[in-house]
């Protein structure tokens, strides 16, 4: 089993380059099923939730190739089933955007209840609701979502729940039904807009994605040979700019869209610390402790849930107490107990958390319970006195790509250590 042993009291200076966005990496590549041959997807993130994704796309019958670790060509000429093995697609969150992909496709779909971090419940009942508007049948059961039409035709679909998943996969099987299809209250996040505009370089026809209303006109075939660059992952860009808080330091955080977090900016400059754009490039820099904050998580442009936890580590150590309200997840907070373990003093109530900021954190055996959970105890490792050990990688794979080595690089004392037991 794999641990990071980080030596904290660092305080983080330099150059750090962010990779492509997970959430949004995840949605392209069963997206490229919608087309009848080879799409070229570049900057992609090297992280396990990408590579299981390949796998199952090579097991329903595409053919991938890896030219660098970020670019990927995907075959899909020779799809031969629509059966996604189901041990595989309940590994992780985004196997559910196979079924809008799928369907869209062949008119049929057979994937695994998704899996992921465990952050309270996560139901799918909104992409089911536009599945069924769309003319499928849908059923779940024996823990798989089974999905099929004759045809495919498009209709408003009013969202009840703000949702990213929703929405990507109601555009994903939409983009080749009969017709217009209308998705009312979707989500706005930069990947929604990511995948419209790879679908659209494919031929779709997707208006007004990052907006309130998205309208998909239906096409009858997409054209393969896209090439496609994946946006920048602003929750990585996030982690690293909450990092410079933490550990009273001064980072350019390259290769990230500063539009894409003004809400994390305005939080950052209001706890005190200096945030400058230019073009691609973001510097935050700080030499005191954070001032105390309030803040709740909203779908974007509000405060994202994913950056929570990260936030949860500058509040930790702020000066005065702060309250986090949780606004998507039932359970985003069970890093607190982790961080109390390092000396911090947060009183979780429900979806709320108090933080009563303390000077300073201590090195601690602690554990990554999901992904964000899990790279907010990397900065609190580096920001804390002593040795922390932090178990449970599997969770941070998922989602960061080299994420020690980037941190070691800007200076933090951070090894990957492999332990027999
Ligand atoms: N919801 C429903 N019904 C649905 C769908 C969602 O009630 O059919 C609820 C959820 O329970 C939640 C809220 O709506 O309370 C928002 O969920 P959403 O569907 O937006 O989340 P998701 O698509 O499952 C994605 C990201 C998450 C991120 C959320 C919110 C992927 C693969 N995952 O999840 O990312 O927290 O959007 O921004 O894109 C992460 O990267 O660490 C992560 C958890």
């Amino acid at each position: 089993m794999d641990k990071l042993v980080i030596r904290g009291g660092t305080r983080l200076k330099g150059e750090v380059t962010i990779s492509g966005a997970k959430n949004a990496a995840v949605a392209l590549l069963p997206a490229t099923l919608l087309v009848d041959g080879i799409s070229t997807i570049t900057n992609v993130p090297n992280i396990s939730d990408v590579k299981i994704i390949c796998t199952i796309l090579e097991k329903l019958g595409a053919n991938i190739t890896w030219h660098t670790p970020n670019t990927i060509t995907v075959d899909t000429t020779h799809i031969h089933s629509t059966t996604a093995p189901l041990d595989m697609t309940s590994k992780f969150r985004a196997s559910y955007y196979l079924i809008g992909s799928l369907l869209g496709r062949c008119k049929e779909a057979v994937v695994g209840l998704p899996g992921g971090c465990n952050l309270g419940a996560r139901p799918i009942d909104q992409h089911i609701k536009g599945f069924e508007a769309l003319g499928a049948n849908v059923e779940v059961s024996q823990g798989k979502i089974s999905a099929s039409a004759k045809k495919l035709v498009g209709t408003s679909i009013y969202l009840d729940i703000v949702s990213v998943g929703a929405t990507i996969n109601i555009m994903l099987a939409s983009v080749l039904a009969e017709g217009t299809t209308i998705i009312e209250n979707p989500a706005k996040e930069p990947h929604i807009v990511d995948v419209a505009n790879f679908l659209n370089t494919m031929g779709a026809d997707i208006r007004g994605a990052g907006t309130d209303i998205i309208k998909i006109n239906g096409v009858s075939k997409l054209k393969g040979n896209a090439t496609y660059s994946v946006v920048p992952d602003q929750i990585e860009a996030g982690t690293f700019m909450l990092s410079a808080v933490a550990t009273k330091g001064d980072l350019i955080i390259k290769n990230c869209i500063p539009e894409h977090l003004d809400c994390l900016t305005a939080k950052i400059i209001e706890m005190g610390a200096n945030v400058e754009a230019n073009g691609d490039a973001i510097h935050v820099w700080t030499s005191q402790r954070p001032n105390k904050t309030n803040l709740k998580t909203q779908p974007y442009p509000g405060f994202p849930t994913d950056l929570q936890p990260q936030m949860g580590v500058c509040l930790a150590i702020a000066n005065g107490t702060s309250i986090i309200n949780e606004g998507i997840w039932e359970s985003r907070f069970q890093y607190t107990a982790e961080l109390n373990k390092m000396g911090a003093q947060i009183t979780n109530q429900g979806k709320s958390a108090i933080f009563e900021g303390v000077d300073t954190l201590y090195g601690a055996p602690v554990e990554a319970t999901d992904l964000r959970a899990g790279a907010a105890l990397i900065i609190a490792g580096i920001a804390a006195k002593g040795e922390t050990s932090l178990t449970n990688l599997i969770h941070i794979d998922r989602g960061y790509e080299n994420i020690e080595e980037k941190f070691r690089k800007i200076g933090a004392n951070i090894q990957r250590v492999t332990e027999e037991f």
